[in-house]
This record gives structure tokens, C-alpha cells and sequence, in this order.
């Protein structure tokens, strides 16, 4: 998938200087991002910091109209744009869109933008709690557009209140998820919901320069960190060293060693509801690596290994309520082993594919699998390619976390 493109819309409030850092978050991110300015944002934050920060011209007030090309420019970037994110959004911006009022660059992109749009509010609390907000933001979000904030906190004018613009990082993720999702950030089948996904190998070191891995490729857990981002959930992923781009949405944490994944996945692990290791995890490590590169004459070395963590077996304890889901990569696959599997590392579902056979699995583009769950019979998903599976396997982590949410509440009630 290509860079999610944002247009960020910055008018004049005093946390309009926080436009700065979400255009940064955003780029961290991956997205493009291109920035428009109202005429009094310009009083609190100047084009040149953005176009420098986003690497584009800023849209101002004179954009209005044809751009030396015969092209208008509104409409150019109107359909150039994924995902359009006002932060700050004044009260007047508010009025204005919810009027349809097009008086300049932003207002008359807005009205000729047709994908999610996303408002992040900030203003004195008694002009948020005025009727005549109150009512534009019914009339907006009626309409589909999306809200982030305002947050109850100190005030530029040092009360106290409803009307802080929530903080850049925050607005930055809302506005990828509808960016990634086409909407579904918030209305999608995993709006709100936080997952955790892990893959490729370990590399364990016994040098400097060598180490102990395996053929994981990670494309596996790539392509389900995607997916999840796409239904719209918060998505993070652990990856250990791999040569793949992040999935558009997803926010990627590096690590090298099993130990290092460990920490990452039980650091996040406690608010994820669904948490997928697909990572191949190496099960031993050397247990003195060699602080200096081991020497040809000196012979051949002995390896000694010890055993590393099990992060799957562990989860139940770090994340209870999570749905726990883990992948078994087998040159002979078992019923007996696969069942005996699942109840050893206590997690809810284990996705079994065989890695003898070259046309799926490690590095192959293709993947079959069967899919062992505590509570029923094996079912298996044909060989398809990875992205397509990827669809098939959280449509169904989905509905068993929608199925368990269900009967805890029938059990409540
Ligand atoms: N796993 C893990 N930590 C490890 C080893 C494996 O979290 N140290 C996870 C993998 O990410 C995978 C699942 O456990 O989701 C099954 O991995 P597998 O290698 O099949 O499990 P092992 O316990 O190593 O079993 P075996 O003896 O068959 O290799």
C-alpha cells in the first residue's frame, strides 16, 4: 500500500504551535502529509516550519483559486488526500464547515472532499460548551465527521477546563487509522480495540558478527499487522530483523533478541485485546557470546546453549483478558502435538502450518494452515496467498473476541 496521505488543516488557535508535532508524529508514521493554513493560523505558527517539517508547500488563503496549471487548487488536493485532520479546529472553522461556508483554501477543500475527515477541537471551554457549538459539532458528527478531543486540562487563559486540543500523538493515530481505513478508523470492524501482533525470527548472538536465527520471514505477521490496521484496530507490531516495510497504520517496534522481544510484547501486552505471536522465536541462545569476533585459529568452537524465555507461554499471566493466538511452524504436523501445544502455552487459538513444503510457509508468498482452538473442532484455510489469510484470520480472531465478550456478558447477566 502506499504512504497514507493526510492533509492537515491548521487554523488560528493558540495550539495551533502543536500542529508542528503532529505533522512530525504523522511522518514518523509514514504518511505524506501536506498542510494548509487559515489567515489568523499564520498569527501562531508559520508556513515555513511546516512546509520544512512536511516537505510541501503549505496551502494559505491565496490557493483559493487556479494554480498557474489550470488545475484549482482546492480540488486538487481534495481528491489527492486520504484522510483531511484540522487540528487545531477553532470554534469559527467548526460554524463555518457545518454551515458549508467556502471562503478560503480549507473550507472550500473540505466541502469538495468526499473521504473521512477528522476534527480536533480547541477553544476557551464556555465557547465549547456554547449551544452554538454544541449544535455545529451535532450537525458535524451527524454528517460523519470524526472528533479527537477536546481534553478537560488547563487552558491558555489558565482555568481549567473541557477544551485543551488532545495531545499530537493522539490526533496523529486518529487521523492514520481513517487514513489507512478509508473510515474505518472508527467505525471499522476493530475500531477502538488494541492488538498486538510479533513476528519474524531472533537473532541470538554468539559474536559480534554471527548469530543464531531462523528462515522466518515475518511476512506472516506483516501482512496480519495490516490487516488489523485496515479494520481500524490500534496495531502494534514487534518485529525482529526483517527486511519489510511497516504496514501503513501500524506502529513497529524493532528488536533483535527473544529477550528483547519478550520485553516489547509483555510491555505492550497488558492493553492489547488480541495479541498474535507469529514470530519464530529462537528456543535457545549461546550462553556466553563471545565479546570479541571467534577466531579460524583458534579451532572450531563449542556452542553451548541455554534456553530462552517462552514469550506465549508467559502471556496468560502478563495479559489475562487477552485473546491469545499463537503459530506452530512444523515439518510434521500432528493433531496430538498440536493439541498438546495449545494447552501448554494456555492460548486460545494455535495456527499450524507445515514448513516442509516450499510452495507455503517460511519466505513463501502463499500460505495453508489449519487453525486449532480450545473451544471446537480444527478448521482449515486453504493455500492462498499471505495478505488474503491474513483477511481470513482476523475476521475470525475478531468473531471470537465479539463470541467471548457475548457470553461474559450473558455470564454477567
Ligand atoms: N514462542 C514463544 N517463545 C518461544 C518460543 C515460541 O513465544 N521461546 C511462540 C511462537 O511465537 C509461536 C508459538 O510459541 O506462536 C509456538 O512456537 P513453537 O516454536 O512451535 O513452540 P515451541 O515451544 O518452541 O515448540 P517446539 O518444541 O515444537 O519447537
Amino acid at each position: 500500500m502506499s504512504r497514507p496521505r493526510v492533509l492537515l488543516g491548521v487554523t488560528g488557535g493558540i495550539a495551533a504551535y502543536k500542529s508542528t508535532d503532529v505533522v512530525r508524529r504523522l511522518i514518523e508514521r509514514g504518511c505524506e502529509v501536506k498542510c494548509a493554513l487559515t489567515r489568523s493560523a499564520g498569527s501562531f505558527v508559520t508556513p515555513l516550519s511546516l512546509e520544512v517539517l512536511s516537505g510541501h508547500a503549505v496551502y494559505e488563503q491565496e490557493y483559493l483559486t487556479a494554480n498557474g496549471r489550470g488545475e484549482e487548487s482546492h480540488i486538487v488536493a481534495a481528491q489527492w488526500a486520504d484522510a483531511v485532520c484540522v487540528a487545531p479546529a477553532t470554534a469559527h472553522l467548526m460554524a463555518r464547515l457545518a454551515l458549508g461556508l467556502a471562503d478560503d483554501f480549507l473550507t472550500t477543500t473540505l466541502l469538495a472532499f468526499t473521504g473521512p475527515v477528522l476534527l480536533a477541537p480547541a477553544m476557551h471551554s464556555d465557547m465549547w460548551s456554547h449551544a452554538a457549538t454544541a449544535a455545529h459539532v451535532e450537525t458535524l458528527s451527524n454528517r460523519g465527521v470524526h472528533f479527537v478531543g477536546p481534553e478537560e486540562g488547563p487552558l491558555a487563559s489558565g482555568e481549567v477546563g473541557v477544551g485543551r486540543m488532545s495531545e499530537p500523538v493522539d490526533v496523529a493515530e486518529a487521523v492514520m487509522r481513517l487514513a489507512v481505513s478509508g473510515g474505518a478508523g472508527v467505525t471499522g470492524a476493530l475500531a477502538g480495540r488494541r492488538v498486538l501482533i510479533s513476528a519474524g525470527p531472533t537473532h541470538e548472538p554468539i559474536d559480534p558478527v554471527r548469530y543464531l536465527g531462523n528462515r522466518s520471514s515475518g511476512k506472516m505477521g506483516f501482512a496480519l499487522a495490516a490487516e488489523a490496521a485496515r479494520q481500524g484496530a490500534s496495531t502494534t507490531l514487534v518485529a525482529g530483523p526483517v527486511a519489510l516495510p511497516t504496514p501503513a497504520g501500524v506502529e513497529r517496534i524493532d528488536v533483535t533478541t527473544a529477550f528483547e522481544m519478550r520485553d516489547a510484547v509483555y510491555r505492550h501486552a497488558g492493553e492489547a485485546e488480541l495479541i498474535v505471536m507469529t514470530a519464530a522465536v529462537a528456543d535457545f541462545r549461546p550462553s556466553s557470546p563471545a565479546g570479541g569476533k571467534i577466531k579460524r585459529a583458534r579451532g572450531v568452537p563449542t556452542l553451548e546453549l541455554e534456553e530462552n524465555p517462552d514469550i506465549l507461554a508467559g502471556l496468560p499471566e502478563v495479559a489475562p483478558r487477552a485473546l491469545l493466538v499463537g503459530f506452530a511452524a512444523e515439518t510434521e504436523p500432528s493433531v496430538e502435538e498440536a493439541t498438546a501445544k495449545l494447552a501448554r502455552k494456555g492460548a486460545d487459538f494455535l495456527i499450524w502450518n507445515d514448513v516442509s513444503r516450499s510452495d507455503i510457509g517460511f519466505g513463501a508468498e502463499n500460505n495453508e494452515v489449519t487453525v486449532y482452538s480450545r473451544s471446537g473442532e480444527p478448521s482449515h484455510l486453504e493455500r492462498r496467498p499471505k495478505e488474503e489469510l491474513a483477511v481470513a484470520l482476523i475476521d475470525l480472531f475478531r468473531d471470537a473476541l465479539e463470541d467471548r465478550e457475548r457470553s461474559a456478558v450473558g455470564t454477567a447477566g
